[in-house]
């Protein structure tokens, strides 16, 4: 049996309603502040891809009870404290974010930590968690000194980590996120700068763990030898799941589709700035809060498309939806042009790159720059893709982006390496083959 999947377009539009799954990023760290805290934390709408269960795995293995019942997640943490030395090398299998922020809980604790990861996580830099961490005292080698396999070396029995004051070279939330977690355990107060604000998860939950954060402007300081407290949380719905459908009923013809309890954080929300810039009739209705964050119901029509200029503060609230943001720029009239975006290099996959390749193959106009894209739009042709073979390169987002462009291409799309979708979205596949009809079957 191949991982490939044959994606067939049907002639109808888009129409229903979804929920997408848990928010992946604000589940990661539901796990990990509630592994720390003191009690028992339910969590409501867990994610449950590979990226979250990587976590669930790599707590586990350091001695924290997690019972899992579907979405509904328990976990009993014991206090920072309360964290055991694991027997095997943690496993962070894809996911970025279990890494990056393990480093930052376990860079405090007395005892020796190994992380590892699948070849594409290998790939990633840690360079950038592992300087600020040294700098607070953490002891950590790494394959090359940048790159997992990772060994963190743990503590002297009276030893403490101390403060930082951090300016990151880089917009990244696991980094910042990294050094508040060390910075929690530290002497002293920890302050992190960004040059632009990301998305701000660890600085809201932490609130709801019972802990102190400050933030001003792009700046976030935690006091440290800080104490949390289990609680009970709902965690929203992805927008960087939601993205995929939301980008489909803009550019199916004749959709109307609802995607409801989605998390509309303002850090996240570039994807719905752009889309709306581009030309898309997008509606929030409901909004509310769950569990500390904005949340609402997207409404999205079918809309006539026109490209746009991506750059700056924009690309970081932007950051997952690039994929499905050059499906769109594919569809719309004229350019589209994405500047600045040269972290999308180091994501699961070099996106500028795996984006590029298979745009091509549709017989889409693309031009790959050092930091972007620029994409000429096929507005003028009723089926924008050429029926082609493509493939994810492993990374869930791209598989995700090209199967919607499959509902819009000339023939049948063969999309390799499909099954990457379960990282962040289990079931993607059946969503969108019942609301959009589309025919996708296993190629054998
Ligand atoms: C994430 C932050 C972002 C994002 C990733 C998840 C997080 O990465 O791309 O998918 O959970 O904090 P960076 O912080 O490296 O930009």
């Amino acid at each position: 049996m191949t991982d490939a999947l044959l994606i067939s377009p049907a002639p109808t539009r888009m129409c229903g309603e979804l929920s997408p799954p848990g928010d992946k990023a604000i589940s990661h760290r539901a796990l990990m502040f509630g592994a720390v805290a003191h009690g028992q934390s339910r969590i409501r709408n867990c994610a449950v891809g590979g990226d979250n269960r990587s976590t669930v795995g790599a707590l586990r293995e350091l001695g924290v009870d997690i019972v899992q019942n579907g979405s509904e997640v328990i976990v009993t943490g014991r206090g920072w404290a309360g964290l055991r030395a694991s027997s095997s090398p943690l496993d962070c299998g894809n996911s970025g974010t279990t890494a990056r922020l393990l480093c930052g809980v376990l860079s405090g604790r007395v005892f020796a930590s190994r992380l590892d990861g699948d070849a594409s996580l290998r790939g990633r830099p840690m360079g950038r968690v592992i300087d600020p961490l040294r700098q607070m005292g953490a002891r950590i080698t790494a394959e090359g000194g940048t790159h997992l396999p990772l060994y963190i070396h743990g503590l002297g029995p009276d030893q403490v980590l101390r403060a930082v004051r951090y300016r990151s070279p880089v917009a990244s939330a696991q980094v910042k996120s990294a050094i508040l977690l060390a910075g929690l355990q530290a002497r002293g107060t920890t302050q992190v700068w960004e040059p632009v604000r990301s998305r701000d998860h660890t600085e809201r939950m932490l609130t709801a763990f019972g802990g102190r954060v400050e933030v001003r402007g792009t700046m976030v300081s935690v006091a440290g030898e800080q104490r949390l407290h289990a609680c009970e949380l709902e965690v929203p719905g992805d927008l960087s799941s939601a993205a995929f459908f939301i980008g489909a009923g803009l550019i199916v013809p004749h959709s109307e589709l609802q995607v409801s309890g989605v998390g509309l954080n303002p850090t996240r929300t570039g994807v719905l700035d752009i889309f709306r810039a581009m030309g898309g009739t997008l509606r929030i209705d409901n909004e509310r809060r769950v569990g500390g964050e904005p949340v609402g119901d997207v409404v999205v029509h079918a809309s006539r498309l026109r490209g746009t200029r991506i750059d700056g503060a924009l690309v970081v609230r932007a950051i997952d939806e690039f994929p499905i943001i050059a499906v769109a720029a594919a569809c719309a009239e004229g350019t589209t042009v994405i500047r600045g975006a040269q972290e999308l290099r180091v994501k699961e996959s070099d996106r500028l790159r795996t984006i590029a390749i298979a745009l091509q193959a549709f017989g889409v106009g693309v031009t790959e720059l050092p930091d972007g894209l620029v994409i000429e739009g096929r507005t003028g042709q009723d089926q924008p893709f050429r029926a082609a073979a493509v493939s994810s390169g492993g990374d869930h987002r791209i598989a995700m982006a090209l199967s919607v462009a499959g509902l819009r291409a000339g023939g049948p799309l063969v999309l390799e390496r499909a099954s990457c979708v379960d990282i962040s979205f289990p079931g993607f596949y059946r969503v969108l083959q019942e609301l959009s009809g589309v025919d996708i079957r296993a190629v054998q």
